[in-house]
């Protein structure tokens, strides 16, 4: 498993837990990078986030690096925006697996649905939240409302105890490295600053986690956050002031945007 001290190869899938993969697509030049996940348990593959049409080379051939095309038994979309969503229908046809599953709320599926996507979803508020793999291992499913979704929702597996987090703990900086160090909680207040409507509801969410045994969090933007990085970014969340908090005019609510 890759540890901070290793010169790490972006280039290539990094194992960041057990079975657990980093695929993401580290351009030097954006501030703005998603990461989608792996994670391998057995046979089965289960896709988290995976990828926008222009990321979609790079992440395929980090999946296909690791495993056969046939193993992908689940894609997790964790709301429908496109920078998850948009290459759903290339990856189905490289998986050519009939019983794939979209994981995902039914109010997400609604409109991931315009995507063309052909697999049949399994629908995690009609599942009691959660989803058993073949050996047993349970993934748990968590609805994040109105961050940035109303529907959107989070992934913790209960074997990892690492929490898939989606937007919520992403970054946005130029600055970047896989894993989050001292200072990152500032490249996240940028981000969570223009996306999230406002801390009642970022509150109410850290509160809905706090109960969890989280060793790590995987978002799908900025940096991997594990260690003391844990607490110290939830608690800095738990009370930032966001989206509607501070703007009382467009330039306000969008002006956030880092000039390149
Ligand atoms: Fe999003
Ligand atoms: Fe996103």
């Amino acid at each position: 498993m890759a540890t901070e001290q290793e010169k790490l190869d972006y280039s290539e899938p990094i194992e960041v837990s057990d079975g657990i993969y980093w695929l993401g697509f580290y351009d030097e030049n954006a501030a703005f990078h998603s990461n989608p996940y792996l994670i391998k348990d057995g046979d089965e593959v289960v896709i988290i986030d995976p990828a926008g049409i222009t990321e979609y080379p790079q992440v395929a051939s980090k999946i296909f690096s690791i495993i056969k095309p046939s193993q992908v038994s689940h894609i997790i979309l964790h709301h429908q925006d496109p920078d998850l969503c948009a290459a759903v229908p290339m990856l189905e046809n490289a998986v050519g697996n009939k019983d794939l599953k979209l994981v995902t709320h039914s109010r997400a599926s609604v409109l991931i649905h315009y995507y063309g996507v052909k697999s049949d979803f399994y629908l995690v508020d009609k599942n009691d939240y959660s989803l058993t793999l073949k050996s047993g291992r349970r993934l748990k499913f968590m609805t994040t409302p109105f961050m940035h979704f109303p529907a959107a929702i989070v992934t913790y597996d209960e074997t990892s105890k690492i929490l898939f987090s989606s937007d919520i703990f992403g970054a946005i900086s130029k600055d970047w490295s896989l894993y989050a160090s001292e200072g990152y909680q500032e490249k996240m207040s940028v981000f969570h600053k223009g996306y999230m409507p406002s801390n009642k509801f970022l509150s109410a969410f850290i509160e809905k986690i706090e109960p969890l045994d989280i060793d790590m969090i995987l978002p799908q933007h900025g940096s991997i956050i594990k260690g003391d990085m844990v607490p110290k970014c939830m608690d800095f969340l738990k009370t930032l002031e966001v989206g509607l908090d501070l703007a009382s005019s467009d330039e306000e609510l969008y002006g956030w945007i880092p000039k390149a």
